[in-house]
């Protein structure tokens, strides 16, 4: 946490736009109307890339922009981008012409909350409804995406919304990728009405900037007391899937010294998991959230365990290392054992910092609201991170309360969601309308 550069603003500017009328934007309300689409009966929200509820909100959406005469249009991936089409003039910004886009996803962890990717959503529509609505069609275009996938909630495999736009990956790369279910990605795909026999164009698109509005998923914000969180980097991760194999047996006649258990064997690994990273300290963090057994019977030693590893850090070689120091691991107890062992890499992205230009602006209109912030890392994956490769990038982080995420319990004040989108709307303003 020392590591945080805080300032608090020193309310010596003045804003150089106030913004008219901004309370009665209705974002708290649109963020509910949002959350009914895979709402359940405990409060959480679950959409998943191309399921029912997914189809019906990014439809939903659509129906809302074109309301909101941001002229809607999806791409064969399903993205969905509202414009509001600039006049054509330059925008004194040194980025060129391409659209200024804002946005996030729309998909949700399993039982996540209503603020995760929705927020950047929702704010996005509302800041280009209210900019065009105050101050008339922007010099330069500037564009919302409700991204299609960020999570990798379905399928093994992440950021499918921004990998595709970016061209990092295409339909080839997940096509044979298999849900829970069973269902391939290229007929989910196909059944949502998306994909290249659809009648919409291709999902490649290039973007003069990228800036993403998030709840900050953590209790950093909060904890200091800062409304606004200025991402300096994005953290890498390495995801797996673990297979560890042994024998079915009767858990009556098997002596335990005599067991190929594969279940115990995981369960090893998972505890080597833990310590491995607490060596490490912080800020390496390593989970494993996910575990099946197979045949899955309370009388049968496990045959087979699979489990699921996500290990973070914002240096690349602390991941690295850590992975190696877990895989001797994992293979010694596998010997030890005699269980097979297996690993499969579902997703490996590099830690990456923010854009400069895009940070140092949120950071002046930050003291010109008279905003407090933080420059800070995100611990959690965000599509920003495959966009600043590509295109000039910047996060902007609003308080989390108790710092609770993937969680139906998520929750952000209106309050605080109300600064974060004031920020959003004076950055869009200056690059959208400035001279
Ligand atoms: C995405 O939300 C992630 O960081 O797992
Ligand atoms: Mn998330
Ligand atoms: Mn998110």
């Amino acid at each position: 946490m020392n590591d945080f550069e805080v300032h608090t603003s020193s309310g010596t500017k003045r804003p150089t736009h106030p913004l008219p009328q901004l309370e009665q934007v209705e974002l708290k309300g649109m963020l509910d109307w949002l959350s009914a689409y895979g709402a359940d009966a405990q409060g959480g929200v679950t959409r998943l890339l191309y399921d029912q509820a997914w189809c019906k909100a990014q439809h939903a959406l659509a129906e809302k922009m074109q309301e909101k005469g941001l002229a809607p249009e999806f791409d064969q991936s399903g993205n969905l981008y509202g414009t509001l089409h600039g006049r054509g003039m330059g925008s004194g910004t040194g980025m060129e012409e391409a659209p200024i886009v804002t946005g996030s996803h729309i998909d949700t962890v399993v039982h996540g909350g209503k603020y995760d990717g929705a927020y950047g959503v929702v704010a996005g529509v509302l800041a280009l409804e209210y900019l065009q609505k105050h101050f008339g069609a922007p010099k330069r275009t500037l564009e919302v995406v409700s991204l299609c996938e960020e999570e990798g909630s379905r399928f093994p495999f992440a950021y499918w919304g921004s990998r595709s736009i970016t061209g990092v990956s295409g339909l080839e790369d997940v096509q044979h990728l298999k849900d829970q279910e069973g269902i391939t990605f290229a007929q989910a795909i196909r059944d949502a009405g998306f994909g290249p026999n659809s009648s919409y164009r291709t999902a490649s698109h290039t973007y003069g900037a990228f800036i993403e509005l998030h709840i900050e998923q953590g209790q950093i914000l909060e904890r200091l007391g800062h409304s606004i969180g200025i991402v300096s980097d994005i953290v890498g991760q390495k995801r797996f899937s673990i297979t560890v194999s042994g024998e079915a047996n009767h858990a009556g006649t098997t002596p335990m010294s005599w067991r190929k258990d594969a279940l115990a064997g995981a369960a090893e690994m998972i505890t080597a998991v833990r310590n491995i990273a607490l060596e490490a300290g912080e800020p390496l963090v390593a989970t494993v959230g996910r575990i099946t057994a197979d045949p899955g019977v309370g009388n049968v030693v496990a045959s087979r365990a699979v489990f699921s590893l996500d290990i973070r850090h914002i240096r690349q070689e602390s991941i690295d290392r850590c992975w190696h120091n877990m895989l001797q691991e994992f293979s010694r107890i596998a010997a030890e054992q005699q269980l097979g062992l297996n690993w499969e890499e579902h997703l490996s992205v590099t830690p990456i910092p923010m854009n400069d230009q895009i940070t140092s602006d949120i950071r002046d209109i930050c003291e010109v609201e008279q905003l407090s912030y933080i420059h800070m890392p995100s611990g959690a994956g965000h599509d920003s991170q495959i966009f600043q490769p590509a295109c000039p990038t910047a996060m902007i982080f609003v308080p989390s309360h108790d710092g609770i995420s993937h969680n139906p319990l998520e929750y952000t004040a209106e309050e605080d969601l109300m600064k974060g989108f004031r920020v959003l709307v004076q950055l869009l303003y200056k690059y959208g309308y400035g001279s």
